[in-house]
């Protein structure tokens, strides 16, 4: 029986407030927090960088699960140890040297995530396994909180048979919702990153209904 974590993504939060939303949703019960890095080049939007993700590591006391959705990775792959990432996602889309990618950021002293754009098979990490701690199978094309949900619950069956009972982390990232929360894991998810299906309703200022969102996934 595998227990399933959630991992509010701050894509979500108040930009001006993070520091107050990261403690919010923790003591609201997240498991995981989720930060998601956009580079404006990789995906078509843009969000924040080492400096920032730096300071949001002073208010996460759970497992800061950093997202980069970025192009190249390997340039950056040491500001974010710096930053206290505990958890490093690239795309097997973002570069030709994904293997070479996920050995630098567990020799950076981080757990090693891949993430795979809808378009992309759960084949492809059949090489990468022995290297990964997470593979993230995005839900949504990357790039913006509040999408519909793409049912990929296929590609994470593939994936649970592939890893079997190693330790490697299933994330699922892009409209989850008390909706699709349950195919997922039944699938074979153990990660659910949630953006605007936790922070609806609530704000720093009146953070109950992140509990009762997060309780409802
Ligand atoms: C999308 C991001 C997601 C996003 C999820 O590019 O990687 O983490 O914030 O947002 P929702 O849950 O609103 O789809
Ligand atoms: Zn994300």
């Amino acid at each position: 029986d595998r227990s399933i974590r959630i991992a509010p993504s701050i894509l979500s939060a108040d930009f001006a407030d993070f520091g107050r939303e990261i403690r919010a949703i923790e003591a609201q019960g997240a498991d995981w927090v989720h930060v998601d890095v956009m580079d404006g080049h990789f995906v078509p939007n843009l969000t924040f960088g080492p400096p920032a993700v730096k300071a949001f590591r002073k208010h996460v006391r759970t497992v800061m699960d950093v997202h980069l959705m970025i192009a190249p990775v390997d340039p950056y792959i040491d500001a974010y140890a710096e930053a206290g990432a505990d958890i490093l996602t690239a795309h097997l889309e973002a570069g030709p040297h994904i293997h070479r990618t996920l050995q630098a950021i567990r020799g950076a002293g981080m757990k090693a995530g891949v993430a795979l754009n809808p378009g992309t098979p759960a084949e492809s990490v059949a090489h990468l396994l022995e290297l990964a701690d997470l593979v993230c199978v995005m839900t949504v094309n990357p790039g913006f909180g509040g999408q519909k949900f793409l049912d990929m619950t296929g590609k994470v069956r593939a994936l649970r048979r592939m890893i079997g009972d190693r330790p490697i982390h299933i994330e699922i990232d892009g409209g989850v919702d008390p909706v699709t929360a349950p195919l997922v894991a039944a699938a074979g998810a153990d990660v659910l990153v949630a953006g605007s299906a936790v922070f609806r309703g609530g704000s720093v200022d009146n953070p109950a209904p992140y509990g009762d969102n997060i309780r409802a996934i």
